[in-house]
């Protein structure tokens, strides 16, 4: 009896132990730019202080010395490279955000810290006042410029064929007639503000997004508006109101899962990387990617955040992010890692500068609670994720370039019978990494030309093992 008293007594300060952090995932957007109807498109001051201040706000949460939310194992003030996975397409706008983040993330340490001593006794410090390096990687879009900031967001950065068609089919779709014909009249009224950049023919809900970025743009940079007070706040609210229901629409239909085929992708991603860190013990543990406002909408949509509001809709303010907690109340230390089924995940949102708007957490698909077991974020998020290429060539319905393999080897009746196994979430996670990169993105640089060429292949193998499993079961996406 005593001793059980003992026991409990001895548990309870384990049981209110304080929740760690193992490591994060975070999505970004970029910061302010310049607008997309001229481009170059290019990140402004405006913009690069406000990635500046979400990565600032991210160092006091889980890296610096006396975080609010520290990650375990986490490097505060001097980074180390291989502790964290940064990545953005080939995109000025996209990359420059990354690198404004990371200045925030990790600021120059000054002299003290940032300096080495080499043989001859000299003492060499880092540029800048202690400046950090961190390399963003960069992926690339496999239909070259269409993720970039340059051009209104188009399916076509998927390169898959499927999303292509289901997305441009919303142009055929009775709600999106039905508004250009409604809408018709409220966009000429505000022609005379944006006829330096638009004409009449091409002001009208077809480029809802287009007109509404101009605008917003401009009230924002430009002090000077020809007939400036045609744009009273209810115009522009209605300019975004349309402009975030084109988009959505663009991003996710509910019945026609492929066209969120950005979220698919991305949802793999994550759960790849957050699995990298419960694998590797946290030793890398941040995992940062920027991307467009699209893949945002595309992954509400799949992880049914519109239910929870309908904000989840609409078109995320600049430098916006969500983040992925990987959280335990089990004691973490160097000798003692939880379980994974000690593990759980956190999903938060901030609308705009995390540092300005409230990162709030969020239930995903369609459950409670905020904070969901390991072992269920991975099961959730498998009903909708693409991470490998035979999945993906199979979703999209690709059968050219990276796809060939698939087309030609998915009849082999012996390779059906011979994987019958290795079809399930654990393959398909494996190749994730390969699958997300080659599917999604090349590496740029020799040693990314290197790597997407072993990738090639690894993946072509890869298939042969499990192209037959997957086939007809996966003929659509995953559900
Ligand atoms: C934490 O904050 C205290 C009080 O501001 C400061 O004295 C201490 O140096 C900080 N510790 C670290 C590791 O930054
Ligand atoms: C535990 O890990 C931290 C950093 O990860 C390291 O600084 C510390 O020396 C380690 N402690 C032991 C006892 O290994
Ligand atoms: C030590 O080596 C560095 C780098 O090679 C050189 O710039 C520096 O002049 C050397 N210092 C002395 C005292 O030789
Ligand atoms: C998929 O097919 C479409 C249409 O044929 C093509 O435009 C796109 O480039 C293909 N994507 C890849 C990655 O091969
Ligand atoms: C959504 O997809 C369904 C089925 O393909 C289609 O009938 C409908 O028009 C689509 N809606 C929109 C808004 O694209
Ligand atoms: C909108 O619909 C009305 C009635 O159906 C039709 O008369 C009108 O021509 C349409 N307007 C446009 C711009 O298509
Ligand atoms: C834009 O519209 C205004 C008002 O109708 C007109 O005065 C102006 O000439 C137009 N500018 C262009 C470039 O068409
Ligand atoms: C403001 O808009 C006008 C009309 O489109 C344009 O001529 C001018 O260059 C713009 N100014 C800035 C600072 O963008
Ligand atoms: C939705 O946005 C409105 C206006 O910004 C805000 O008041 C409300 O709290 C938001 N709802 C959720 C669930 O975030
Ligand atoms: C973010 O803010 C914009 C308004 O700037 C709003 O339209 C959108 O619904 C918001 N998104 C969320 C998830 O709160
Ligand atoms: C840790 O315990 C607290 C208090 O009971 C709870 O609010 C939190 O959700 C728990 N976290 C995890 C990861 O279970
Ligand atoms: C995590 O990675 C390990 C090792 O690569 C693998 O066995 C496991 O299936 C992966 N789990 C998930 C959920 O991806």
């Amino acid at each position: 009896m005593l001793a059980k008293q003992l026991l409990l007594f001895a548990l309870l300060p384990l049981i209110q132990a304080q929740e760690t952090v193992l490591g994060v995932y975070i999505f970004h957007r970029h910061g302010d730019r310049t607008s997309k109807s001229w481009p170059p498109t290019a990140l402004t001051d405006l913009g690069y202080q406000q990635v500046y201040a979400s990565g600032n706000f991210y160092r006091d949460r889980y890296i610096d010395g006396n975080a609010s939310s520290a990650i375990f194992g986490i490097s505060s003030d001097l980074v180390k490279n291989s502790q964290l996975n940064v990545q953005a397409p080939v995109d000025t706008v996209l990359q420059t955000s990354a690198a404004g983040f990371l200045q925030g993330l990790y600021p120059p340490v000054g002299a003290a810290l940032g300096s080495q001593k080499l043989a001859n006794g000299t003492t060499v410090e880092a540029p800048m006042g202690g400046f950090q390096l961190i390399p963003v990687n960069a992926v690339q879009s496999t239909a070259s410029s269409a993720n970039s900031e340059n051009s209104a967001w188009l399916q076509g950065s998927s390169g898959c064929n499927n999303a292509i068609i289901s997305s441009n089919n919303y142009f055929y779709s009775q709600e999106y007639i039905d508004l250009l014909n409604s809408t018709a009249a409220f966009y000429q009224s505000i022609l005379p503000a944006i006829n330096t950049t638009f004409t009449a023919a091409q002001d009208n809900f077809k480029n809802a997004y287009s007109t509404f970025d101009y605008v917003h743009v401009s009230e924002i940079h430009n002090a000077t508006i020809p007939f400036g007070d045609l744009l009273t706040p209810e115009v522009l609210f209605q300019l975004q109101t349309l402009a975030d229901n084109h988009e959505f629409n663009l991003a996710y239909n509910a019945t026609d899962a492929i066209r969120a085929i950005a979220g698919s992708t991305l949802a793999a991603q994550i759960v790849q990387q957050l699995n990298t860190t419960i694998t590797g013990k946290s030793a890398s543990q941040v995992g940062i990617q920027f991307g467009a406002y699209a893949a945002f909408l595309s992954f509400f949509g799949l992880a049914q955040l519109p239910a929870v509001s309908v904000n989840f809709t609409g078109i995320v303010d600049y430098a916006s992010s969500m983040t992925f907690e990987l959280v335990t109340n089990a004691t973490v230390s160097n000798t003692s890692y939880p379980s994974s089924s000690d593990i759980s995940v956190r999903f938060l949102f901030s609308n705009g500068t995390a540092s300005q708007n409230p990162l709030t957490a969020y239930p995903l698909f369609g459950q409670q609670d905020t904070v969901i077991p390991w072992n269920t974020f991975v099961t959730e998020m498998n009903k909708f994720s693409i991470g490998d290429q035979t999945s993906w060539c199979n979703a999209c319905g690709n059968s050219t370039g990276v796809c060939v393999a698939t087309a030609t080897s998915t009849g082999s009746p012996s390779a059906q019978s011979t994987v019958g196994s290795s079809s399930g979430g654990v393959s398909k996670a494996v190749a994730g990494v390969i699958g997300a990169m080659v599917t999604l993105a090349v590496i740029l640089g020799v040693e990314g030309l290197i790597l997407l060429a072993t990738g090639l292949r690894l993946v072509s193998k890869k298939r042969l093992a499990s192209a037959a499993a997957t086939q007809g079961t996966e003929t659509g996406i995953k559900s």
